[in-house]
């Protein structure tokens, strides 16, 4: 596996490719990998000839009271991680590659950005649009995956691949979670006993509503409600948001039906959580 830093080298690599006809895979991280990372990595292998993985802890896409400092960092492990895989070439660039001195340019996906978590993290969607475009100009993917974990991501950037007629087929992957049920992220390793335990809530007022849901009840304030008191109930949870929304305007539904998205961010303590499912 070959680490590259700079952006000159990288699109080097992608033109010698390119000129082999080989398609290009691509899952852009932020590092500290698990297993949900590693599911999309595997799914990139699978279709495209090349895959590309990125880390890059994107500063653009934290709020100034946000853990951009304190996100967690492992660059020797996520690298033995995907050399275990087998993935080609690793793309590790620095902030100052991504963003040089005079950088004044920015993606901003109306008004799906403002919606859901784009509400307590203003700026955070246009930081991660701005990234990825930037990470999907160097690495000119055919196919980009993103996990269904950061629903209101994924649709965002599948809009701005549509929309700005970007020829990337943007790959939406299934959750993957841990045995007893906490979605996989690079955050959960801010949990505490006592907070791992009650993070357990979300995925399990998410299967509660998938119950009621598979009976019959189609009345998202009779689920989002149960849901709301389900999670009130873990004395370290504190609610952001819970949601059913249209799957491609993120507006609320009036009655939920195949397709609808339902989303949720919870703080546990000072972590936010989040967790959804597609009915
Ligand atoms: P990061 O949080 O590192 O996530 C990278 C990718 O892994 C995202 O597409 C995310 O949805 C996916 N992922 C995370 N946890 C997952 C899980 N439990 N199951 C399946 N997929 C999961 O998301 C980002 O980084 C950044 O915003 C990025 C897109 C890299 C732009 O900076």
């Amino acid at each position: 596996m070959k680490v590259i830093k700079s952006i000159p080298a990288l699109k080097s690599a992608v033109r010698r490719w390119k000129s082999k006809n080989r398609t290009i895979g691509f899952v852009p991280t932020m590092g500290y990998l698990h297993e949900g990372h590693l599911s999309l990595v595997r799914a990139s292998k699978k279709k495209a000839d090349v895959t590309v993985v990125s880390i890059f802890v994107n500063p653009t896409q934290f709020g100034p009271k946000e853990d951009f400092r304190t996100y967690p960092r492992d660059f020797e492990r996520d690298a033995g991680l995907l050399e275990k895989e087998g993935i080609a070439v690793l793309f590790y660039p620095d902030a100052e590659e991504m963003y040089p001195g005079g950088y004044k340019t920015y993606v901003e996906i109306y008004d799906l950005q403002d919606k859901l978590c784009g509400r307590s993290r203003p700026g955070h969607f246009r930081g991660v649009s701005t990234v990825v475009l930037k990470l999907f100009n160097i690495v000119r993917p055919d196919y980009a995956f993103f996990g269904q974990k950061d629903a209101q991501q994924a649709i965002i950037l599948r809009r701005m691949a549509r929309d700005l007629d970007l020829d990337i087929c943007v790959e939406i992957m299934p959750i993957v979670r841990e045995a007893d049920g906490l979605a996989m992220s690079s955050r959960n390793t801010y949990l505490g006993p006592d907070e791992r335990k009650a993070g357990l809530s979300l995925s399990r007022s998410l299967r509660q509503a998938k119950t009621r849901i598979d009976a019959g009840e189609r009345r998202p304030d009779v689920i989002l409600s149960a849901m709301k008191e389900m999670i009130a109930a873990e004395p370290l949870a504190m609610i952001d948001y819970i949601e059913a929304v249209d799957m491609d305007t993120l507006e609320p539904v009036k009655e939920i039906s195949e397709g609808t998205l339902i989303a949720l961010a919870v703080f546990i303590g000072k972590t936010r959580l989040i967790d959804n499912m597609i009915v």
